[in-house]
């Protein structure tokens, strides 16, 4: 449990495994805060919480009111925003984002899906002095492009243009990567190869750390599990059987009982 905000030097020099969750207001945060490293506001939140079939209609607007709250549950984890899809298209208009990311938020980094294309986009944010933490492997906003989810570096080709990637990533200056459906091998070596903390999901367990949506990790999402997601609660099942006791209770007339009652 952390006691004071954790920086990125911590992150960076920690000889543990981290712990990144997603958030996506300040009730969840601040349960969260201090037992995990990161948070992550993630577009995700348009799957799990929007009911979407995909990340991208997540907008600058949501994703900025989305983290505000998350930073106001949030004091000691390390919190990071994720960029929505079309935010980053242009130098000009990455860097306009970002800044307005910086401004309007007290988040502690960004989050770019990172590819060839936007490598010099994410540099000049860098540059411009943003935390950039780059998502490769399965970008999701890729998803309408690529017709679904697939995972990564199972041909050699695509496995030295991942690490490639990586390595091209960190000497522009990132923070951190967030590495998702990438094979295990390929994910083991790309984490090898940096000097920077690498986080996995779907990755396998030879990242510096793991991330995982909490809708899916806590059992509230149910509409599909992809395999690399562990159920750590039923809480959709617990939800709905402390539901089923307050309509039964009302129902039967024991709830409120005298100890909820306001006397004149
Ligand atoms: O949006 C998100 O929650 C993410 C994680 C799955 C890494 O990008």
């Amino acid at each position: 449990m952390h006691t004071k905000k954790v920086t990125i030097n911590y992150l960076k020099n920690s000889k543990q495994k981290l712990t990144m969750i997603t958030a996506y207001d300040a009730l969840f945060a601040s349960i969260f805060d201090g037992f995990v490293d990161m948070i992550l506001v993630g577009d995700s939140l348009e799957m799990s919480f929007g009911g979407k079939n995909d990340t991208l209609e997540a907008s600058m607007d949501s994703m900025i009111y989305h983290t505000k709250a998350v930073c106001n549950g949030a004091k000691l984890s390390y919190i990071i925003m994720d960029m929505p899809f079309g935010s980053v298209i242009s130098k000009e208009i990455a860097l306009k984002n970002s800044v307005r990311a910086y401004k309007e938020t007290n988040a502690d980094a960004i989050k770019i899906e990172a590819t060839f294309n936007n490598l010099e986009i994410i540099k000049h944010i860098i540059d411009n002095g943003i935390s950039v933490v780059a998502h490769i492997g399965l970008i999701p906003q890729n998803s309408r492009c690529e017709s679904g989810y697939h995972i990564k570096g199972k041909s050699d080709n695509e496995a030295d243009s991942l690490l490639n990637l990586a390595l091209n990533l960190e000497q522009a200056g990132v923070t951190m990567i967030v590495v998702e459906g990438v094979v295990e091998s390929v994910a083991s070596k790309i984490t090898n190869s940096l000097k920077i903390p690498v986080i996995g999901i779907g990755s396998g367990a030879n990242t510096n750390g793991q991330v995982l949506v909490w809708s899916d990790m806590f059992g509230f999402f149910d509409k599909f599990k992809p395999k690399f997601v562990k159920r750590f609660l039923n809480g959709k099942e617990l939800v709905q059987k402390a539901l089923t006791n307050y309509i039964d209770e009302v129902k039967k007339g024991e709830f409120p009982s005298k100890e909820h009652y306001y006397k004149g």
